[in-house]
């Protein structure tokens, strides 16, 4: 299996070969919910639509998909130049230009220094995570090289808005892959990082009802979330899969195998 040059909380990069067999053929593979881009790099369709709400995120894969040398080379450099992590931190967070090549070269440091890899926000926006305690620092040259060849390799839209923009526009034969924040039916089991805001039950509902709509317009949806009843309550008309995974990067530290399940739902449901 490949992986993204990003740690990344919920990463699905060790459910890979448990998640691959329930993704149907199709031409077009949409994720609304893009992350790490595990699932994009390990699988092969025709075209894709790539969406998240982090617009440093975003901005990172455009760079890898428009000037791979420059942001190989600004991110290089400033590893080497080895910075204080919190020099580094309020630079980010003090920067008005939010799409340079800087700022994602910065995105790619924090996220390998910080604590965890873990991407978190305050209210206001700024890169909240502490450094974290690493023997040693991987640069991660291979990996980064791979995701802007296969961002080259097919056609990709890259977006950066609410998953309710990409999913409202799927059409027949569409295959959607959701790896939303995971909701528990336990408040201290929320993640609320990657952006600003709250992803909660509502939302969660928001994105079934989303999804209902894209199936019955001839697209495949395909959800990852938390084995629980508030989930399986949502999804009561999707069929569940239920699948254990060993986690890669908890934002509690807890690295206990994860009890998840795969939704699916497919034209012939409705
Ligand atoms: C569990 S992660 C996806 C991980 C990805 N599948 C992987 O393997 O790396 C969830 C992602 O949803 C994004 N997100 C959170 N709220 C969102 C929203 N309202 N619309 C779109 N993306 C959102 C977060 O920024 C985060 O990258």
């Amino acid at each position: 299996m490949k992986k993204s040059f990003l740690k990344w909380v919920g990463s699905k990069s060790r459910l890979i070969p448990q998640l691959l067999p329930h993704l149907p053929g199709g031409k077009r593979f949409i994720e609304p919910f893009v992350g790490a881009g595990n699932v994009f790099i390990n699988t092969n369709y025709d075209s894709y639509v790539l969406c998240d709400k982090n617009c440093d995120l975003i901005n990172v894969y455009r760079w890898l998909r428009d000037d791979l040398a420059r942001l190989l080379n600004e991110t290089k450099s400033l590893f080497d130049s080895q910075p204080d992590f919190y020099d580094v931190r309020s630079r980010f967070n003090n920067s008005t230009l939010l799409l340079s090549v800087q700022r994602a070269a910065e995105f790619i440091y924090l996220n390998r220094h910080c604590f965890n890899g873990v991407c978190r926000y305050n209210a206001k926006g700024e890169f909240n995570v502490p450094i974290g305690s690493h023997k040693s620092i991987y640069f991660p040259k291979d990996e980064l090289i791979a995701f802007s060849n296969k961002l080259i390799s097919v056609p990709v839209e890259l977006v950066r808005a609410d998953f309710s923009a990409v999913i409202e526009n799927t059409t027949r034969g569409d295959v959607i892959y959701c790896d939303p924040p995971y909701i528990s039916d336990d408040e201290n089991g929320i993640f609320t990082g990657y952006t600003p805001g709250k992803f909660d039950a509502e939302t969660t509902k928001r994105l079934h009802n989303l999804l209902v709509s894209a199936v019955r317009r001839g697209a495949t949806a395909i959800i990852s979330n938390s084995n629980n009843s508030l989930v399986r309550e949502i999804f009561n008309d999707f069929e569940i899969y239920e699948v254990s995974a060993a986690r890669s990067i908890a934002a509690n530290g807890n690295r206990k195998p994860a009890k998840e399940i795969i939704g699916v739902f497919t034209p012939d449901m409705v």
